[in-house]
């Protein structure tokens, strides 16, 4: 089972918070593995199929009627789509010795990541960026491009990421999308498009909405390799 092998579930350490979101994690491994639906081979290669939903995760600071929960939401409404508010999710901060605490769920999310048909990732816009909650999770990426966890992050390649963005200008920050689309091209990422909205309004761009609501229908991902 190549991309479960790293699969690590920390005991909740007496945040009820944390216990929320690991138990969401714990949860979609365990489905994941349930619907793998089929082994078969293009061409050469054995394929397995899975079928999971996508996932929003959300990176907000606010910790009540936040503009970005409530855009997510209408984004993903009556399609099949799990949402990970990160303010209860424990995601330590990146370190170059890779120390983490026994409680971090970075891992687990990534594994959910990669049977995900589509991730959006959905943030504020604090000084023309991602909010600090979500550029931290952000910056974790980056120990998926080392030794211990390089497999796993080798299978973000043809993964499909969104951006949701929030703010008071009315369309989305030219500065954000780039870093956002710069940080998938890093990683073979394919980026699906932004969706923004203003101070909790209408989405500016009808295109790109359709866009993403599209992937949002799609209820499975081929893997590499036999599970
Ligand atoms: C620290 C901080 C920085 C911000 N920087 C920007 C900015 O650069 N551009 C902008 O249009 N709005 C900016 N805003 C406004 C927020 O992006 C906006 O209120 C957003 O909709 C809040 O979403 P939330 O309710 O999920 O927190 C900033 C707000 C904060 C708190």
């Amino acid at each position: 089972m190549p991309c479960g092998k790293d699969f690590k579930m920390a005991e909740t350490k007496g945040n009820p918070a944390f216990a929320c979101a690991r138990q969401v994690c714990k949860l979609r491994h365990s489905v994941a593995m349930a619907h793998q639906k089929e082994n078969w081979h293009s061409g050469n290669d054995l394929v397995t199929i899975f079928s999971m939903p996508s996932i929003a995760i959300i990176g907000s600071v606010r910790k009540q009627k936040s503009k970005t929960g409530t855009i997510t939401k209408r984004l993903i409404a009556g399609y099949s789509c799990d949402i990970i508010d990160l303010k209860a999710c424990a995601v330590a901060p990146y370190n170059h010795e890779q120390e983490y605490p026994d409680e971090d769920e970075f891992i687990s999310v990534v594994h959910q990541i990669v049977y995900a048909p589509l991730t959006i990732i959905a943030t504020p816009v604090h000084w023309y960026s991602y909010s600090t909650r979500m550029k931290t999770f952000i910056d974790r990426f980056f120990d998926l491009r080392r030794s211990q966890y390089k497999e796993l992050g080798d299978q973000l390649k043809g993964r499909n990421f969104a951006l949701v963005s929030s703010s008071t200008e009315p369309g989305p920050d030219p500065t954000l999308v780039e870093a956002f689309s710069r940080f998938c091209e890093y990683f073979g990422i394919h980026y699906v498009g932004c969706a923004h909205a203003a101070s909790g309004g209408d989405f500016c761009d009808a295109e790109a909405v359709a866009r993403i609501q599209g992937y949002l229908t799609k209820e499975s991902v081929e893997m590499p390799g036999a599970f």
